[in-house]
């Protein structure tokens, strides 16, 4: 079985062979072929990946390559992860950056921040789209490129229902709920929809029955989780439902912006130095590969939790969940793929009626029936008005930034940002692109 990670220089993929090493069973992945523009960034990756096997028993860990052609990295391949960022951490810290100068919310994947980048990573990921569909048309296509709902859906034009968008943020908060209300995460069943990034829990039954209203009448249980603490008792009684953390940028939009304006540098800002600076070292060939990675890593949790305490952004987490998601997620999906192992996950997939107010095409964040056939959206009750108000203004951002793409069409980049709910006036999308435009050479397109 044969694994392509594309974005395979990026720093968590020794996340992602760890988890590959736990896998035992039958029918796993025994070839990795790691894809990268930047050859150094994959030696240095390769070099991590090559320690972490040493602690493998012996034939156990699957063989490593690399390439910088990706026609060679597809070629063969049953599985294609997709982890690629386009224009790097400096974009990221990019985006953020011109938007909260506008005064709107400058973050990875929400609000101005997360349509530039949907603009510079669409057209990327719709050229790997149709390689993969010529040279591997019969792998699966897991995507965790972000912004992951829009990416997904770009490709799935190409792909059809062979590509399917994953997220480790549904399943974090699913987790956390269970872990308060005592119940078992791995026999709750968590009703989420929504669209990545955007999505609520409306129930969690356990057995059958629906324990949501306990937590939610209960203050001590709702102050005992991060996404308690972010939104408040009273709000989430508002809404009777939790959020996805992401939402508090809808929620309390001006504080963060007001947060975030205040710091001292954006996270994207922080990662490119942090990252820089392992990928620095790495270009001694006696660094010891895997130490340095842990200590960037641990590191880079560290400064997680304490700034976004201050800044009031995503939240704090249990040092368990930090950024301990998105491999399992990958990983229990592939087998439930590979080996016809029948499990249910939250998943971004084409709707096929699963939410009435969108249209069967629109990639969708819910819960999934995954079997060799694929991931199968579970029926899923109708979203309350609020909800399906924001869900149907941010598919048609979406819709804009996959025109803007396909089109070149710089009008419609303006569409995208001012439909956008997070953008408060036409003119400020206007000044949007122009900025973005001026600092990001994938963006060159938008005539
Ligand atoms: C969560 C989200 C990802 C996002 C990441 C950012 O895991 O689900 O989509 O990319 O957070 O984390 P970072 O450490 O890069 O700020
Ligand atoms: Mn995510």
């Amino acid at each position: 079985m044969r694994l392509a990670i594309l974005g395979g220089g990026g720093f968590r993929v020794p996340l992602v062979y760890g988890a590959l090493l736990g896998d035992r069973a039958e029918g796993r992945v025994t070839e990795v072929v790691l894809h990268d523009l930047d050859a150094d960034r994959l030696h240095a990756v390769t070099r991590v990946l090559a320690e972490q096997a040493r602690s493998a028993a012996p034939g156990a860990a699957p063989a490593v390559r690399a390439t910088t052609d990706l026609d060679e990295a597809l070629r063969g391949a049953d599985f294609v992860f997709s982890a690629i960022r386009v224009g790097g951490l400096q974009g990221r810290a990019d985006d953020e950056r011109v938007a909260l100068a506008e005064g709107v919310l400058g973050q990875e994947t929400v609000g101005a921040g997360g349509v530039a980048y949907g603009l510079r990573t669409v057209p990327v990921a719709v050229g790997i789209a149709r390689r993969v569909a010529r040279l591997a048309p019969g792998a699966w296509v897991i995507n965790f490129t972000n912004p992951a709902g829009l990416v997904t859906e770009a490709m799935s034009r190409h792909l059809g229902d062979r590509v399917i968008g994953i997220c480790d943020s549904p399943v974090g908060l699913g987790r956390r709920i269970a872990r308060v209300l005592g119940a078992d995460p791995g026999r709750v069943w968590i009703d989420y929809a929504g669209l990545n990034h955007l999505g609520w829990v409306r129930a969690l039954r356990v057995d059958g029955r629906d324990e949501l209203p306990r937590l939610l009448a209960d203050p001590v249980l709702l102050g005992s989780f991060e996404e308690g603490r972010l939104f408040g008792a009273d709000w989430l009684r508002a809404l009777g439902a939790i959020p996805n953390e992401y939402l508090h940028y809808y929620y309390f939009n001006r504080e963060t912006v007001h947060a975030y304006q205040r710091a001292e540098r954006t996270r994207g800002a922080f990662l490119r130095d942090q990252q820089a600076g392992f990928y620095e070292e790495m270009r001694d060939p006696n660094t010891p590969a895997l130490e340095a990675w842990q200590r960037t890593r641990a590191e880079r949790e560290a400064t997680y939790m304490a700034e976004n305490r201050e800044t009031a952004g995503a939240g704090e987490r249990e040092a368990d969940d930090l950024s301990g998601g998105y491999e399992k997620v990958a990983l229990a999906l592939m087998r439930a793929i590979a080996r016809d192992e029948r499990t249910t996950l939250i998943l971004n997939v084409r709707n096929r009626g699963t939410l009435s107010a969108l249209d069967a095409e629109a990639v969708v964040e819910v819960p999934c029936l995954v079997d060799a056939n694929g991931a199968h959206p579970v029926a899923a009750d109708p979203l309350p008005g609020h909800a399906t108000g924001l869900v149907c203004a941010v598919k048609a951002v979406e819709r804009e930034v996959l025109a803007a793409a396909e089109s070149g069409s710089r009008a419609r980049a303006v569409t995208a940002f001012a439909l956008h709910p997070l953008v408060d006036s036409v003119n400020v999308a206007r000044r949007l692109v122009e900025g973005y435009t001026r600092v990001h050479p994938g963006l060159a397109y938008l005539a």
